[in-house]
């Protein structure tokens, strides 16, 4: 199993680690434009190995695609992050132009991946690379919502007392500060549902710091987050390669599903050795629907930016 993850900051980085201390991958390759850093990363993280106990093997390229050749799955991270203040919309300028790039030399040398999109605006990234590489639509896939519902988790445990492993939840709908549509009404401490313990008051303040989640860290972190978003990427990455059909909600392209078409969104989907290997259709109540409604108008705003 081979993974590429373009982009060696932050997020890009954290992502090889996770990957590489899973140790499910044979061989992962991190591509940066920046002379010799993803080289420096790789070494860096290889000399982790006998520590963390792994035996992938991450190496490090500058900008040569010949060396991802035959990926099973690539990740692109590629991009300029938030700075604090700006939302992932306003990334869209500069981000488009690279991920186009991207996804196009990545598909050339591995014409069968799976491809992970991580860059913002993720929705709209994701829906770029559906337009422009010519991959099947089960092979791409956004990653928002695996990070957003770990997120939601976090929080519930929080506003619960719990622990996290006590607690279930998902986040759907766009992956922007005001897209995101956690499922309050689903989420479960031991799958009884959380309303039985919170207030909705106190629920909806979940709700909401759910939603600011990235740029909450973003404030204090003066660029964007990266353990969780590399550890999302990292159990997407092993639901494929270990063929698992476990379930995450992603950006995926619509064909009708909730009743939208043309469109990346956060949405269920089983993830197996295929890519996307089914979309779940949940049943939403009105309140629900109506968000999810309000995210994909903000989407397809976002969408409409791109010249494609
Ligand atoms: C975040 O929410 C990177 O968009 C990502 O932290």
């Amino acid at each position: 199993m081979k993974v590429t993850v373009v982009g060696a900051g932050a997020v890009g980085a954290s992502c090889a680690e996770y990957i590489a201390i899973k140790n499910f991958a044979s061989e992962v390759v991190l591509l940066d434009i920046k002379e010799g850093y993803a080289e420096g990363k790789a070494m860096d993280l290889m000399q982790t190995a006998s520590l963390n106990g792994f035996d992938t093997k991450i190496t490090g390229v500058t900008n040569d695609y010949s060396k991802t050749a035959g990926s099973d799955i690539c990740v692109i991270t590629s991009g300029i992050p938030r700075k604090p203040g700006m939302t992932r919309e306003e990334l869209i300028g500069i981000n488009a132009g690279i991920v186009k790039d991207v996804s196009s030399n990545l598909v050339k040398h591995s014409p069968k991946t799976i491809i992970i999109v991580v860059s913002n605006p993720m929705d709209t990234m994701a829906y770029l690379v559906h337009k422009t590489s010519g991959l099947p639509k089960n092979r791409i896939i956004g990653m928002g919502g695996a990070l957003d519902s770990a997120r939601f988790k976090y929080r519930l445990a929080e506003a619960l007392g719990a622990p996290i492993s006590d607690v279930d939840g998902m986040v759907i709908g766009g992956h922007s500060d005001t897209g995101m549509v956690p499922l309050t009404r689903l989420a479960t401490r031991n799958s009884v549902p959380v309303s039985k313990f919170i207030s909705e008051e106190r629920l909806g303040q979940v709700m909401e710091d759910t939603k600011v989640g990235g740029a909450t860290l973003t404030k204090l972190l003066g660029t964007s987050a990266w353990y969780a978003p590399g550890a999302a990427v990292s159990a997407l990455v092993q639901a494929i390669a270990c063929d698992q059909k476990k379930m995450f909600p992603c950006s995926v392209m619509l064909d009708g599903e909730y009743g939208m078409k043309d469109i990346c969104i956060g949405a269920p989907v089983i993830l197996g050795r295929n890519g996307i290997e089914k979309i779940v259709e949940l049943e939403l109540n009105d309140a629900e629907k109506n968000h999810m409604k309000e995210s994909a108008e903000g989407v397809r705003k976002t969408n409409d930016l791109l010249a494609v």
